[in-house]
């Protein structure tokens, strides 16, 4: 019989090493926020696959809608014969999308392709060339989208050269120095010094930073870019690929703005955990490319938009929006007691509930405590919580809960979570109090 033991030494042996693996854990099923290995130990799902599963494991709605479209059609290829999930899921999002539309909406499959089909469109729309996007920004794992990812190793190390014309600026981040001003200095510096802003077909940036730590953009920095892309006629692409479908509390975390994107990426928690991706936008932008130009053998795949088309159900149905945020409020009041109580907790970040707080050594942003959060997050495993970390440092823990895990299921998560912190991280009441200098 399998058990994780064996089933790691296969693995090492079958699969190429450049594939990680956060956990040394083999599933055999899940529900909801539970998952169950093989060696029948049970863990609560912090991580959610990576921000897909915000409806939870095998919805019930998911499944029943899948089963269903499994019996009537599951390949056609969207270019070869029509099919109505398709349409039907692409007229729900163009409805769903942030600003006044019109909208128009095509369907890929994973995060990268709906990246590298942005960009297409935004350089078919415009005529132009270069792109921008953001230091700590992460767009996928394809050559376009890794040029446009703003950190180097493990992700773009060895795999390059990279298309030209792609720029990066700092994004803004207040733990780490980097103001709304700063990162404006820079664009302004790089119209001057590198590219002209009349040859930039799309600026692409990321509403709240997913792999690189969580950083929340300020509403002054979307503001402005906004701005920034109307006045030079640049297409300016939020990709939500990770902050969209619910997660921050609104379908988009754009919605949190006040503003719209020109184009809108989507994947991840779009079909409750099968593959599909999107990419929304702006009619008259999204029609630039000729007939032929975008598509996809599998993309817009019927049983991933069936899968799609029940999410979307689910989100109103159990008012998943709203629950997130009080998800957000419960665990991001956990997260402040515990930073209160651990110096080496520099910093809470959440919006609605994508949530993550940032470990550095005694709270100092300078030394990112990677291999802490590596123990943390290990020694939560251990007691039956999943958890993934991220960031540029590899230093801050992530938590993408399902919105619909029970409230039961997230107390016994953080329950888990404060008894880690407690065993590995300094305690506030333990150091030493600073001698008043003498007189
Ligand atoms: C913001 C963002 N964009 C793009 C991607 C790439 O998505 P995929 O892994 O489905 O290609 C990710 C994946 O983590 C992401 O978080």
């Amino acid at each position: 019989m399998s058990t994780n033991e064996t089933l790691l030494a296969r693995r090492q042996a079958a699969v190429a090493r450049g594939v990680s693996l956060a956990h040394p854990v083999f599933l055999e099923r899940a529900e909801n926020a539970l998952l169950w290995d093989v060696d029948g130990r049970r863990y609560i799902d912090f991580a959610g696959g990576i921000a897909v599963l915000n409806t939870g494991h095998r919805h019930p709605r998911v499944i029943a809608a899948v089963q269903a479209q499994i019996g009537l059609l599951t390949h056609a290829c969207f270019q070869v014969t029509g099919y109505e999930p398709y349409v039907a899921l692409c007229e729900r999002l163009n409805r769903l999308a942030p600003g006044p539309g019109p909208n128009k909406t095509l369907l890929m499959t994973t995060g990268a392709e709906a990246i590298e089909n942005a960009v297409k469109i935004a350089r078919a729309a415009t005529g132009r060339s270069a792109v921008i996007s953001f230091a700590g920004g992460f767009h996928g794992r394809t050559i376009m989208a890794l040029a446009l990812t703003g950190k180097v190793d493990p992700y773009k190390t060895g795999f390059g050269p990279y298309p030209a014309e792609v720029y990066h600026v700092p994004f803004p981040n207040t733990l780490h120095g980097v103001s709304v001003d700063h990162a404006f200095d820079a664009l302004a510096l790089l119209f001057k010094c590198d590219v002209a802003p009349e040859r930039v077909a799309a600026i692409v940036f990321e509403p709240v930073q997913g792999e690189g730590g969580f950083y929340i953009a300020p509403k002054e920095f979307v503001l402005r870019l906004r701005e920034l892309c109307g006045r030079h006629g640049i297409v300016l692409v939020a990709d939500e690929i990770q902050s969209g479908a619910g997660r921050t509390g609104r379908m988009f975390a754009m919605e949190h703005y006040g503003v719209a994107a020109d184009i809108t990426t989507l994947a991840k928690s779009l079909a409750g955990g099968f593959p599909l991706s999107a990419v929304v936008g702006r009619a008259e932008i999204m029609d630039a490319c000729g007939t032929g130009g975008l598509g996809g053998t599998y993309a817009g795949n019927p049983v991933a938009c069936a899968a799609a088309l029940a999410v979307l159900e689910v989100f109103d149905e159990e008012r998943l929006f709203e629950r997130a945020e009080r998800i957000g409020e419960k665990i991001g009041g956990v997260l402040g007691t515990l930073a209160a109580r651990h110096p080496d907790i520099a910093e809470v970040r959440r919006l609605g509930a994508m949530i993550a707080f940032e470990l550095c050594e005694s709270g100092d942003p300078n030394r990112p405590a990677a291999e802490l959060t590596r123990r943390l997050t290990a020694r939560a495993r251990e007691l039956g919580l999943i958890l993934l970390s991220c960031g540029v440092y590899g230093n801050v823990v992530r938590i993408l809960v399902p919105i619909t895990a029970e409230d039961a299921i997230i107390d016994e998560g953080l329950a888990i979570l404060v008894q880690a912190a407690g065993e590995l991280l300094t305690d506030a009441s333990a150091t030493v109090p600073k001698l008043r200098p003498a007189r």
